[in-house]
């Protein structure tokens, strides 16, 4: 079960993989990625993944790309690898030039991928739920695109760690609550399932949308609409939503517990309910 990467249609072992260091997604952070999971040899949502990529690469006027070229690839990758419970990282960056910061003519994209098993989060922490802090958004304003620029998004996740706890959500300068450093945010209250809608300052997630139509499915109400950070401290429940992320159940928010300390009864039967449609 070798761990692969794909540079521009070879794939190597990661340890042999380079790329220029003019490549404008190293200088610029001019690149858009993706991050794909498989379940028991089967990709889970690659569509969505896929059209969100172009929706990425339109949002910095990339050249287009053929959909199905990128999907041709990433199973080439994917059967070469033969790994059932996979992660697929897709990075495109606008190319290889001078360093110069306005774009040079004719660029061509660059296309790099890499192939590991997941690591899945541990059975302790999905019972007990996760610790997580609040940080203020200080991210650019086009957050629906989903770039490598992601520096704030790694120093928040870094000060959640340093201070214990397992992950940190963005608030706006308003007060409002955004969504995870990699991850979008759910709240239940009075039984109702409420997520912020989808605007320039969150990620369309791709498992938010899953989890929404899982809890139309199931009969739960769900409700797409902002809400504060004072709102949050009388939710019922709370989780994160993300690839990896899955549904993850949430016992403190800044050291505050929420509900009862534990995964509510509709954050465990939404995992449940995912695991079981992804698998
Ligand atoms: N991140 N919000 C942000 C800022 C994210 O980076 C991600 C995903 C999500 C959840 O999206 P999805 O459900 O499509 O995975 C929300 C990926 C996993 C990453 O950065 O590796």
């Amino acid at each position: 079960m070798p761990e692969l990467a794909y540079l521009n249609g070879k794939i190597l072992p990661i340890s042999e993989t380079y790329i220029p260091i003019e490549d404008r997604g190293y200088q610029f952070g001019d690149a858009v990625y993706e991050f794909i999971a498989s379940y028991n040899g089967k990709m889970f949502c690659m569509k969505e993944h896929l059209d969100r990529l172009q929706h990425s690469m339109a949002g910095l006027f990339f050249p287009e790309l053929d959909k199905n070229f990128i999907e041709r690839a990433v199973f080439e990758l994917f059967e070469k690898a033969k790994i059932a419970r996979a992660g697929i990282y897709i990075q495109i960056s606008r190319g290889v030039a001078p360093r110069d910061h306005a774009w040079a003519k004719n660029m061509k994209v660059q296309i790099i991928m890499t192939i590991k098993e997941v690591k899945e989060l541990s059975s302790k922490l999905r019972e007990e739920g996760i610790d997580i802090i609040t940080v203020p958004d200080e991210r650019w304003l086009n957050c629906d695109i989903k770039t490598v620029q992601i520096l704030p998004n790694a120093m928040a996740k870094q000060k959640a760690k340093n201070k214990g706890a397992f992950d940190a959500i963005f608030i706006s300068k308003d007060g409002i609550v955004r969504e995870g450093t990699s991850s979008n945010f759910f709240m239940v209250k009075d039984n109702k399932l409420i997520t912020p809608p989808l605007s320039k300052n969150i990620l369309p997630g791709v498992t938010r949308r899953v989890v929404l139509d899982l809890a139309d499915d199931t009969g739960i109400e769900t409700q797409e609409k902002l809400f504060s950070k004072t709102e949050l401290f009388s939710a019922d429940e709370a989780f994160l939503t993300g690839t990896i992320t899955e549904v993850l159940g949430i016992k403190t928010i800044d050291k505050r517990k929420i509900g009862t300390g534990k995964p509510g009864k509709i954050t465990q039967k939404l995992y449940k309910a995912l695991r079981e449609k992804a698998e």
